[in-house]
């Protein structure tokens, strides 16, 4: 990559965000330990260095610091909230703690009074008190300094957090010090990292054949993609259908994937999977059975082989930064598949996407063809539908969600402003109702759809009166187990967004 910039961590949680807007303008970052030497961060060359936010106070002892000789390296640096604060520390200004701290958009004024005052995010408690030499306060809050700057030096501070879009003009504050602070001439797009990525996979697998477990998620569909152009006719997926997909997902995967260069298997596990959750009503245990059975029914259909050196994973980079790895280093017994290789003996596991945000992931399998509702896909959890029907997970009640989920999902899908993600559960509980002349005694159906970003917060998608009135008529109708229908108006927290 000829434009690197590296984001140093000192423990925020929005460490994911700021590289990801780098990389959404247009210069290739990536994020490494906040304590990170000096003379390693010259090694990579990067053209910028950008010091995230975290929990500490840079005024205790033990609190992380980054090695004070980046700041002598010439080479641009952006300090966010504790990134700030940290470099004003080390180079002789003050941080004070105590004070009341600012949470929430806070209205921020520059100190060139030709630019307007904006809202931006705001979340800490220290603040900089006194600039070290040569920086000068650049925007003010009521209560702190906002950003600074020493321009000879070209190191800058921002107080709030401009890579999240509750600031205001945040992307323009990043691009600012991309590509006026730190030269960046831009071009990176994940889309052309492609022919590099396929070329890596040939060296690294030769003539050799490679193995992938293929779910029908983003990531390891983009994944098969890729490999099938990388090494066509070496690639085998293996699809374990365990009967708890959506309706028609299992055939539309197989049409997909027929397509293309690889040897595609379906194992059509359903009744094995159904046999081994008999009885088993507790989320937890549902989750552990279908592992379990996963690895049993892959394990076994590897072995009908013979022997396939290479096991090919969709780790993408947020798995390897949250389980604290490095992209490019000698990657860590992190696998995706939880324990698939104990007892498959491969020479290596290859991560291609692992070096991939997920938005990039779907740009580059945009780019290798795959469908647009596919790369577009729902977040959909790996137990599928068993953790949306409550309790046991029989073949009766399964029936009845994938049509009640087909019913929200047809009545959504074409919304014009589409909630982040939506979908039927089936409850537990039966409740009286009247079809015809007749009581009835059938099942409460509840409809989930939820506005989100990250998927770590949400709030429940204010759906239009009209929509839920039709989803409620066609469920009741069409599925003859369905007798009443609920709205869930729970965020996330106290909630979750799925139910188990
Ligand atoms: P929760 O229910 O924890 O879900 O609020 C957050 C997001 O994660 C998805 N989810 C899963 N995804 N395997 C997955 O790949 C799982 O076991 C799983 N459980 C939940 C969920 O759909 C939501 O988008």
């Amino acid at each position: 990559m000829s434009e690197l910039v590296l984001v140093l961590d000192f423990g925020g949680q929005y460490k994911e965000l700021i590289a990801g807007a780098v990389r959404g303008l247009s210069v290739y970052s990536e994020i490494r330990a906040g304590s990170m030497a000096a003379d390693d961060v010259k090694r990579l060359n990067p053209i910028g260095v950008i010091l995230t936010g975290g929990p500490d106070s840079v005024t205790l002892p033990d609190s992380p610091k980054c090695d004070p000789g980046l700041f002598a390296l010439g080479i641009p640096v952006l300090g966010i909230c504790y990134g700030m604060q940290l470099m004003c520390h080390m180079l002789g200004g003050e941080v004070s703690s105590g004070g009341a701290g600012e949470y929430g958009r806070v209205t921020v004024t520059p100190a060139d009074s030709a630019q307007k005052p904006f809202l931006a995010l705001m979340s800490h408690s220290d603040a900089v008190t006194r600039l070290p030499e040569g920086f000068k306060a650049t925007a003010r809050t009521a209560s702190c300094i906002a950003a600074c700057e020493d321009a000879g030096r070209r190191l800058c501070g921002v107080q709030f957090h401009p890579e999240t879009k509750h600031t205001e003009g945040g992307r323009e504050i990043l691009r600012r010090f991309l590509y006026e602070l730190c030269g960046a001439s831009g071009g990176y797009r994940p889309e052309k990292t492609a022919a590099a990525l396929i070329e890596n996979i040939r060296y690294t697998v030769g003539e050799q054949r490679v193995l992938l477990a293929l779910s029908g998620g983003v990531d390891s569909s983009v994944c098969a993609a890729l490999l099938s152009k990388a090494v066509p006719g070496r690639l085998t997926c293996i699809f374990v259908d365990h009967g708890l997909m959506r309706l028609g997902e299992g055939d539309e995967i197989e049409r997909v994937f027929s397509s293309l260069d690889l040897r595609f298997i379906r194992v059509n596990a359903q009744e094995r999977f159904l046999a081994r959750l008999r009885g088993a009503a507790d989320p937890e245990r549902k989750r552990k059975l279908i592992g379990e059975e996963f690895i049993r029914v892959f394990e076994k259909e590897a072995a009908k082989l013979g022997d396939i050196p290479f096991l090919a994973q969709g780790t993408i980079y947020p798995d390897i930064v949250e389980s604290g790895g490095e992209y490019g280093a000698t990657i860590k017994s992190h696998h995706n598949v939880g324990g698939l290789p104990e007892t498959l003996a491969f020479t290596g596991v290859i991560e291609p996407l692992a070096g991939l945000f997920k938005d990039e992931v779907r740009v580059l399998g945009k780019k290798l063809g795959l469908p647009e509702a596919l790369v577009k896909r729902q977040p959909f959890p790996g137990p599928g539908l068993a953790i949306r029907v409550m309790g046991e997970v029989t073949e009766e009640k399964l029936e009845a969600l994938r049509a009640a989920d087909a019913i929200v999902r047809e009545e959504l899908d074409g919304a014009r402003r589409r909630p982040a993600q939506y979908f039927a559960v089936l409850t537990d509980t039966r409740s009286v109702g009247v079809k015809g002349d007749g009581r009835t005694y059938d099942y409460v159906a509840a409809v989930r759809a939820v506005t989100t970003d990250d998927f770590m917060t949400c709030g429940y998608a204010p759906l239009p009166h009209t929509v839920l009135r039709r989803v409620s008529s066609r469920m009741t109708s069409e599925i003859p187990s369905i007798s009443r229908v609920v709205y869930d108006v729970t965020s996330k927290p106290p909630g979750t967004i799925e139910w188990e």
